[in-house]
């Protein structure tokens, strides 16, 4: 509990991925903690078309405080499943899901037990931290790779230490988390690039106007086609890989079935790589404008696995949570939600909560807390990618502090802006080396 005052809030009103917000995210989210451990609000998309779209534009609660969060992702009664907080009426009346987002529509996400264990189990055995731990070698590999990629095209162009020059999105953090996932699902490296720009247009999604909606209903279907073309493919031929096992799936008697494989496949896509980008990124940058800890690490690499934790701590990639429904009336942190309410956790607030970190804005790798963070989520929701994000965190700065000593950032810090979205990522990383 937080000592703060928990009486029930106005109606607030924020966009939450707009630049402005973005930019002064850390000072809202800690006078709103000072007020309450949770908030009534409208998050708006910056469309401007006021149209109720997903959470936009309708009242959701934001839970802020840590304790709010916690609890609210903890609570057995809170359902990821809108369908279970509409009355039957309502629920007869809702239009059918358009063809290009049923496919998506059964994911571990959008699912409460019993189906969401069945379709974790599936793939959780892949993702324990001994069977991620085996893959330490290729990752670094292939870290390696990259540096001497970005090392090779810096020199190429008649530069040298320590003023060659690469952008660490592109060049490294990007590629390395998208080549271990592809990797791992069996997607062939000729096809990377596509599915990167499928992905990455079906996130711009968040803000699109509804002009822009047709364009990426088409790029989902167009991502469909190939993942489908796919799943033929390696049920011909089966190979050493999580899509081949996947489609032979076949767990307590349970298989998959042709959506919820696509949900399956397409969230391990997605998520194995839009986050963990700004890990690595993040990390990087919180370092290099933090240059006392960036000398700590020098000093104590063994300080690497707290670096990762703490980065998720400060600039944690995903700033909330997926949307959460209140089936019961629900205590939070002393906050009353009530039956039928849709909740989004803010898990950038909680790890900034100065009730559970104290100092909480200081970038600190020697924090005793900082893996208490909440940026993998919490509850049977917790992000399953989690011991491979550490693991590429861990290795992608350990390659980096080894191979770029003279590491420093490429441009002036305020020239380094965060994007308009409801991840914590920058628009790009210039360094020199
Ligand atoms: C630093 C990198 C990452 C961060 C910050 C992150 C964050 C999260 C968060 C906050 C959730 C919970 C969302 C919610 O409760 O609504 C989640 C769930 C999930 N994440 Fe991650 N993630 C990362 C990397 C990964 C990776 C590498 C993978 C897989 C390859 C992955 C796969 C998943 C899946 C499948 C879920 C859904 C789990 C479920 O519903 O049971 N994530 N992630």
């Amino acid at each position: 509990m937080t000592d703060t005052p928990t009486m029930p809030t106005d109606m607030l009103t924020l966009d939450i991925g707009s630049p402005e917000f973005r930019k002064d995210a850390f000072e809202r989210y800690k006078e709103l903690n000072a007020k309450c451990p949770a908030h009534r609000a409208v998050i708006t998309n910056g469309s401007g078309e006021g149209e109720q779209q997903g959470f936009f534009n309708r009242p959701v609660v934001l839970l802020t405080s840590y304790d709010a969060v916690n609890a609210g992702l903890l609570d057995p009664t809170v359902s990821v499943d809108f369908h279970k907080i509409m009355p039957p009426e309502m629920l007869e009346q809702l239009p059918p899901t358009a063809e290009e987002f049923r496919p998506l529509s059964r994911s571990v996400l959008t699912l409460d037990p019993p189906d969401h264990t069945r379709l974790r189990k599936l793939v959780q055995k892949s993702f324990t931290a001994g069977e991620i731990e085996k893959l330490r070698p290729r990752i670094r590999k292939i870290a390696d790779d990259l540096l001497d990629a970005a090392i090779a095209a810096a020199e190429a162009r008649g530069e040298s230490a320590p003023n060659r020059r690469m952008e660490l999105i592109s060049q490294f953090a990007f590629p390395l988390p998208m080549t271990v996932i592809s990797e791992m699902l069996g997607v062939p490296a000729a096809d990377r690039e596509n599915v990167r720009l499928w992905s990455e247009n079906l996130l711009s999604a968040q803000r699109a106007t509804p002009e822009q909606q047709e364009a990426i209903a088409q790029n989902i279907r167009d991502f469909i086609a190939y993942l489908k073309g796919l799943f033929d493919a390696k049920r011909a031929n089966p190979q050493d890989d999580m899509i081949s096992q996947l489609v032979q799936a076949e767990e307590d008697g349970d298989r998959l079935d042709e959506d919820e494989l696509l949900s399956m496949v397409f969230i391990l896509i997605v998520a194995g790589h839009i986050t963990t980008v700004n890990l690595i990124t993040n990390g990087v940058y919180a370092l290099l404008t933090n240059p006392e800890q960036l000398a700590k690490l020098k000093a104590d690499p063994n300080l690497v696995k707290n670096t990762v934790e703490e980065t998720l701590r400060y600039y944690g990639p995903a700033e909330t949570t997926t949307p959460r429904y209140a089936t019961a009336q629900v205590e939070l942190d002393g906050f009353t939600v009530m039956p039928g309410e849709t909740m989004i956790a803010v898990l950038a607030a909680a790890d900034r909560d100065p009730s559970r970190f104290s100092n909480p804005d200081a970038f600190d790798i020697t924090r005793e807390d900082a893996h208490r963070h909440v940026a993998f989520g919490k509850g049977l929701h917790v992000c399953l990618g989690a011991p491979l994000a550490r693991l590429e965190g861990q290795v992608a700065f350990e390659a980096i502090l080894d191979r770029m000593p003279d590491l420093a950032l490429g441009v002036p810090a305020d020239e380094i802006t965060w994007q308009a979205s409801f991840l914590r990522s920058l628009t790009a990383l210039p360094l020199k080396f």
